[in-house]
């Protein structure tokens, strides 16, 4: 089991390398799929999670899959295997769920796809570990202790690397990517619902622009 640990932790390693925050995107319009991720990708994020809570959110994928190579797209809010597939078939790199269940580890074992499930306490972690995975969302982070949880998660857990989300912003972007066992941050801030409304693409950049260098520390 710990290579199989090292190996799905390397393969998702190779995923999200190279971006430091993940944006948590809720798209209304497939019509905004493409240029809202080519404004994303042009600030420096081009690991995308688009959140299966909307209807257009699979075609969104879709989309993105089609008509951005550059960004590597992914599906969030993913519940249960029926959603697994369904993000898999309109092209989705990635799955990312809110917690973490036996369905989907079955789900992500079947698929071979790469697979981020939610922890929030030691024994969630636990049961990642044993079903193969140490590259784990922290959610909701905020709200689950925050800085202070992933600290003492530090301890008993050295090799596991977390994604906080959930309370994620500028304001403590910073301290959070400082954090060893932080691999990447997620939130909702980086596409603002009405810069999206509005088509505001050099705006959504500036933001991404923004978060990049306060992730880096610079
Ligand atoms: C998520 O689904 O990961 C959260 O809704 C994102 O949380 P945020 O809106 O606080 O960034």
């Amino acid at each position: 089991m710990p290579d199989k640990i090292a190996e799905t932790a390397a393969a998702t390693d190779r995923l999200f390398a190279g971006a430091p925050v993940i944006p948590v995107l809720v798209i209304e319009d497939a019509e905004q799929a493409v240029p809202l991720a080519k404004a994303l990708v042009a600030g420096g994020l081009p690991v995308l999670e688009i959140t299966l809570r909307s209807a257009a959110a699979l075609e969104a994928i879709r989309r993105i899959a089609q008509g951005v190579p550059e960004a590597v797209v992914g599906a969030g809010t993913v519940l249960n295997p029926a959603q697994f597939a369904a993000a898999q078939l309109a092209g989705a790199r990635f799955v990312i769920a809110p917690g973490s269940t036996d369905s989907l580890y079955a789900a992500a074992k079947d698929t071979g796809l790469t697979f981020v499930p939610a922890v929030a306490t030691a024994s969630e972690i636990m049961r990642a570990l044993d079903h193969g995975f140490s590259r784990l969302k922290f959610f909701p982070a905020e709200s689950s202790g925050g800085m202070a949880a992933l600290k003492s998660f530090g301890g008993p857990f050295p090799a596991v690397k977390f994604c906080p989300t959930g309370g994620i912003s500028e304001a403590n972007l910073a301290a959070y990517s400082a954090l060893p066992n932080v691999f990447a941050a997620g939130g909702s801030w980086l596409a603002p619902k009405d810069r999206v409304a509005a088509g505001d693409w050099a705006g959504i950049t500036a933001i991404a622009k923004k978060a990049v260098a306060t992730a880096k520390g610079s």
